[in-house]
C-alpha cells in the first residue's frame, strides 16, 4: 500500500458521539438520532471524519445503554431503525463515517438470552452466560469483583445458582466459551455491517474471557482505602485472558468479509506492553486498540514524553497508533489539565502521530460539571457515594447557543447543562477566531492538509518539567515542530542539539501566528505552538 493509500482511519479523526447528551428532536430531555442528523453539518464543519455513537440499542438504561437488551433494533428513545438508516445516509452523503458501539461482554439481564438462561439450569441457553454453584457454605465461587462495587457473582434463587456480572447484576457476561455465543454476535456485526456502518468500537473487550478454572485473583499490594474496591485484587484471572487474541481475529474477520475500510477499534485499559497484544499476530486484531495514556497519566511534560515515546517504541511493525483526550467514562480534560491547558491539549491531540479521537464538547472547552447529590443518575457514582466516582459530570448536555437549554433541547435536560453555556457554546465560539472551536477547527483543517501531520512520522526533540516538544515530518514535504508548555508558568524552549527556523502556523493564543522563531523561544504560560519550519 502507497502511502497516498492509507485508509481513513489512519488519516482521519474520530468524534465520539454521547447520544443522550447530543441534541434532542423531540422535546424528551434526551438526545436522539433525529437530534444528531440536524448537527451533521455542524461536524462537517469542523473537519471531523468518522461519528462512534455510544450505544443506541434497546436496554433498560441500567448502565445508560451499554446494558443492552437486543443488539439489532434501535431504542424508542433515540428513534428507531429507519432513523438510523436515514442518518447513516446522511452522514455517508458528507463523505464521513459512522461507527457504532459493540457491547459483546454482557448483554442486559432483560435480554431474552438471559431471561432464557436463568429460566431453568437445563434451558438450552443455561450456558450462554456464566453459571455456577455456591461455595462452601453458600459463598460466591471465587473472590472476584464487580468494576461497579461489589461481589461479582449474584445468586439466583429460583435456580439456585451464582452468575457472574463483571459490571452491574442488570449486566450478566456472556460465556464466550460457547461457540453459539461467539456465532450470535458475529450475526450482529453483520446486521449492522449488511447496513453499512463503517465499524465498531468494542466495549471492554479485554474483559471478554475469564479463567476457566475461575481461580481467585490476588490481592492489589499497592491498594489504599481511596481507590475504588474493584481495585483492591489484581483482575489477572478475570480479564485479558489470552483466548482474547484469537477472537479479536474473528471479529476482525467478520469485519473482512465486507469491502470498504471498516475499522475495528478496542476498548482496552492496559499498560503499554499488554495493550500491544490486541493488534493482533500480523496485525489481525483490532486495527486501533484505544491509547488511553494521555487520559490515565498526571498531566507532566517529563512523563506524557516518555509515554509517547515507550508507546512509539513499542508499536508493532505496521501498526497504527492512535490517541485519546477525554471519553464518557472519565474526567474531560478541562477539567483534569485545567482549562487554560485545553488548548495545549488539543493541539497535542491533533499532532501527535496517529489516528485523534474527540470527544463531544471538548471543542469548545466544555468542563465536568457538579450534580448535585439527589440528580446523580450514573450507577458508579450511586453505587460509591463516598468515592465521588460518578461519569455524569462528563456527559452534560452539548452547548450549542445561548438559548434555553444550550438549544440541546426543548424540555427538561436529563441531566443538568453547565450554567457557563451562555458564555461557553458553539453558536458564539464560532464567531470568534480565537475560541478553542476555531483551535480545533484550525487544528484539524491543517492536519487534514499537510502529510507530515496526517501520516508523518515522530520524533522527540525535546522535554522538561514544563515542555515537551517533538517534530513531524513526512518526505517530500514540509516538517513542523511542535512545542507545548504543560505548566502555566512562562518556558524557554532552547534544545541542546537542535537548530531550527521557522513560522508559527497555529498558536494557543493566535497573537503568535505568522512570528518568526528561531535559536530559543520563550513561551507564555499554557502556550502551544505549531511551527513550520524552513525548508
Ligand atoms: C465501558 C463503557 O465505556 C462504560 O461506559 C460502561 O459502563 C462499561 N464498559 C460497561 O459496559
Amino acid at each position: 500500500m502507497t502511502a497516498d493509500q492509507l485508509p481513513w482511519w489512519q488519516t482521519g479523526i474520530i468524534y465520539q458521539v454521547y447520544p443522550r447528551s447530543f441534541q434532542d428532536s423531540n422535546g424528551d430531555g434526551i438526545g436522539d438520532l433525529k437530534g444528531v442528523l440536524q448537527r451533521l453539518d455542524y461536524l462537517r464543519w469542523l473537519g471531523i471524519d468518522a461519528i462512534w455513537l455510544s450505544p443506541i440499542f434497546p436496554s433498560p438504561m441500567a448502565d445508560f445503554g451499554y446494558d443492552v437488551s437486543d443488539y439489532v433494533n434501535i431504542h424508542p428513545l433515540f428513534g428507531d431503525l429507519e432513523d438510523f438508516e436515514e442518518l447513516l445516509h446522511e452522514v455517508h452523503a458528507r463523505g464521513m463515517k459512522l461507527l457504532l458501539d459493540l457491547v459483546p461482554n454482557h448483554t442486559s439481564s432483560l435480554h431474552p438470552w438471559f431471561v432464557e438462561s436463568r429460566s431453568s439450569k437445563n434451558n438450552p441457553k443455561r450456558d450462554w452466560y456464566i453459571w455456577k454453584d455456591a461455595g462452601p457454605e453458600g459463598y460466591p465461587p471465587n473472590n472476584w469483583l464487580s468494576v461497579f462495587g461489589g461481589s461479582a457473582w449474584e445468586w439466583d434463587e429460583q435456580t439456585q445458582q451464582y452468575y457472574y456480572h463483571a459490571f452491574l447484576k442488570e449486566q450478566p457476561d456472556l460465556n464466550w466459551r460457547n461457540p453459539e455465543v461467539q456465532e450470535a454476535m458475529f450475526d450482529v456485526m453483520r446486521f449492522w455491517l449488511n447496513k453499512g456502518v463503517d465499524g465498531f468500537r468494542v466495549d471492554v473487550l479485554w474483559f471478554i474471557f475469564k479463567d476457566e478454572q475461575l481461580r481467585d485473583n490476588p490481592p492489589n499490594p499497592d491498594y489504599t482505602q481511596h481507590m475504588p474496591a474493584y481495585d483492591q485484587l489484581l483482575p489477572v484471572y478475570s480479564t485479558d485472558r489470552p483466548e482474547v487474541q484469537g477472537i479479536t481475529r474473528r471479529m476482525r474477520g467478520v469485519l473482512e468479509e465486507y469491502t470498504g475500510d471498516r475499522v475495528l477499534i478496542a476498548e482496552v485499559y492496559l499498560p503499554i506492553r499488554e495493550l500491544m497484544m490486541y493488534y493482533g499476530v500480523d496485525n489481525k486484531g483490532a486495527h486501533l486498540p484505544f491509547n488511553f495514556l494521555l487520559l490515565s497519566l498526571p498531566w507532566d511534560a517529563l512523563q506524557i514524553a516518555a509515554a509517547i515515546d515507550h508507546y512509539e517504541g513499542a508499536l508493532p511493525l505496521q501498526s497504527w497508533p492512535n490517541w485519546v483526550l477525554s471519553n464518557h467514562d472519565r474526567p474531560r480534560i478541562a477539567s483534569r489539565a485545567g482549562a487554560e491547558q485545553a488548548g495545549v491539549a488539543a493541539m497535542l491531540l491533533l499532532t501527535l502521530r496517529g489516528t485523534p479521537t474527540v470527544y463531544y464538547g471538548d471543542e469548545i472547552g466544555m468542563r465536568d460539571v457538579a450534580i448535585p447529590f439527589e440528580e446523580i443518575q450514573d450507577p458508579q457514582g450511586l453505587n460509591m457515594p463516598d468515592k465521588n466516582m460518578s461519569r455524569d459530570p462528563a456527559r452534560t448536555p452539548m452547548q450549542w447557543d445561548d438559548g434555553p437549554n444550550a438549544g440541546f433541547t426543548g424540555g427538561r435536560p436529563w441531566l443538568r447543562v453547565d450554567g457557563d453555556y451562555p458564555r461557553r457554546n458553539v453558536q458564539l465560539q464560532k464567531k470568534y477566531p480565537w475560541s478553542m472551536l476555531n483551535l480545533y477547527r484550525r487544528l484539524i483543517a491543517l492536519r487534514r492538509q499537510e502529510p507530515a501531520l496526517h501520516r508523518g512520522h515522530y520524533k522527540t526533540v525535546y522535554a522538561d518539567t514544563q515542555l515537551l516538544a517533538y517534530t513531524r515530518h513526512s518526505e517530500g514535504s514540509d516538517v513542523f515542530l511542535v512545542v507545548l508548555n504543560l505548566t502555566h508558568r512562562p518556558a524557554y524552549f532552547k534544545p541542546q542539539d537542535f537548530t531550527f527556523g521557522g513560522t508559527v502556523e497555529i498558536a494557543v493564543s493566535r497573537e503568535r501566528e505568522g512570528n518568526k522563531v528561531s535559536g530559543i523561544i520563550s513561551l507564555n504560560g499554557d502556550e502551544g505552538l505549531l511551527v513550520r519550519l524552513d525548508k
